[in-house]
């Protein structure tokens, strides 16, 4: 039997990774790291974690230890919490996810430092099997443009990156191996996870938002036929444990929709379109008419804009809010996405296919699984996640 130490287990990915570990016959104690004021409310948060879905929660088995990767000395504080000498696996999903340019001095630190902390302390460790590390696919960069990639194309020192969460999370990789041997290191590259393949309530709506967001514009400046590879957090999860527990092929792993199940905005929004009928049709206008929208939001559009040319769209905008400023919100918040997305990349995932993992065969293409979710995007607050891109 193994014991696990997890860090981010109250996220998104982490609450599926840290549910499926418990269920394994493999795994003996779960050792969360957990953000909280005491140790009563650690517990509290990774309880709900197990409520979310209705999952047994077994307080013997699953053990906070109150940490926060911010803290300075993080790595010492796990040197000497006796009780985590017996830890086989370390399972590394906590991030600073954010896109937003405010947050970049955090997301350095918590990812690139905060990291390196729990490193330190895993050079302690006598019975290490495996530090797995929940990278990102989208390390490639945005030189990579409308084509496959390869997990050996990363990580690429020389990367131009979109956003700093990507380039600290190229850095975490690196610093991996200046701790761990080749042989010590499990590499989880998911691509875009998007919502659940299963028809309940995802942990959270992260990126769902922009689909939300979509969905209430209807008027989009963005391409329809970008490849967009998604994946959804059940089939994430399922692939990540199981290829810990296996003898593997490889070190490092896409957990992607690959060429097979890629998706296009146009794709995803034939399904909104079809659980959202009453609403006008989709229209795409390209990234270059960002601007114009914005500008149309301050009542500043020129004449001579093409924005012009959809009317009925904008009396549409008209009416359903009743400040249109807000739009200069929405805008701010889904513009890194879209620019990711018309990045066109596609992450190959003929590696994890290869290891023929029951139950892990190929993903089915978001604009499919998110049929039994697609509903939820009316409980999406649009604005309040604009505002946390
Ligand atoms: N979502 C995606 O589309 C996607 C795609 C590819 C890869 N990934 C990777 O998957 C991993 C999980 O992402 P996610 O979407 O699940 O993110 P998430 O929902 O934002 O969860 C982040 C987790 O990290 C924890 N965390 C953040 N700052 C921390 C700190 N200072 N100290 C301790 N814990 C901290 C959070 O704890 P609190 O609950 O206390 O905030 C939370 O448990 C990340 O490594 C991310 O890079 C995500």
């Amino acid at each position: 039997m193994k014991n696990i130490f997890i860090t981010g287990a109250t996220g998104f990915l982490g609450g599926e990774l840290l549910v499926d570990l418990s269920k394994r016959n493999e795994v003996n104690k779960i050792y969360c790291l957990v953000r909280a004021g005491s140790k009563e409310k650690a517990m509290q948060r990774l309880k709900k974690v197990f409520d979310f879905h209705g999952d047994v929660f077994d307080p013997e088995r699953i053990i906070p230890v109150q940490g926060d990767l911010a803290q300075d000395d993080l790595t010492e504080c796990l040197i000497e919490n006796k009780m985590l000498a017996d830890v086989n696996y370390i399972v590394h999903s906590a991030a600073n996810t954010s896109f937003s340019p405010i947050y970049d001095k955090l997301v350095e630190e918590i990812n690139i430092n905060g990291l390196e902390k729990v490193l330190k302390w895993s050079q302690s460790l006598k019975n290490l099997d495996s530090f797995v590390y929940v990278g990102t696919a989208t390390i490639c960069g945005k030189q990579v443009k409308n084509r496959t990639v390869t997990e050996d194309e990363s990580p690429n020192p020389n990367a131009e990156h979109l956003v700093k969460y990507t380039y600290t999370k190229t850095q975490g990789e690196i610093l991996l191996h200046k701790y761990l041997t080749e042989d010590k290191v499990l590499i989880v590259r998911p691509s875009i996870i998007l919502g659940d393949s299963r028809p309940w309530i995802p942990r959270s709506y992260v990126i769902m938002w922009t689909l939300a967001t979509v969905n209430f514009l209807r008027l989009i400046p963005g391409d329809a036929h970008c490849l967009l590879d998604m994946v959804p957090v059940d089939y994430v999860s399922s692939a990540i444990t199981k290829l810990m527990f296996k003898k593997r092929k490889y070190n490092v792993y896409h957990i992607s929709a690959g060429e097979a199940a890629a998706t296009t905005s146009e794709l995803l929004c034939e399904t909104i379109a079809h659980a959202f009928p009453d609403q006008p049709k989709f229209n795409f206008i390209g990234r270059e008419m960002l601007k114009d929208v914005k500008l149309w939001a301050r009542k500043r559009l020129n004449d001579d804009s093409k924005l012009n040319d959809y009317p009925e769209y904008l009396d549409y905008w008209n009416s359903i809010m009743d400040d249109t400023s807000d739009l200069r919100i929405l805008m701010g918040g889904l513009d890194p996405y879209i620019e990711f997305m018309e990045l066109g990349q596609v992450f190959d995932n003929s590696r994890l296919l290869e290891e023929n993992i029951e139950g892990v065969g190929q993903s089915k293409p978001a604009h499919e699984y998110i049929k039994n979710s697609i509903h939820l995007l009316e409980n999406i607050d649009i604005f309040e996640a604009a505002l946390e891109p």
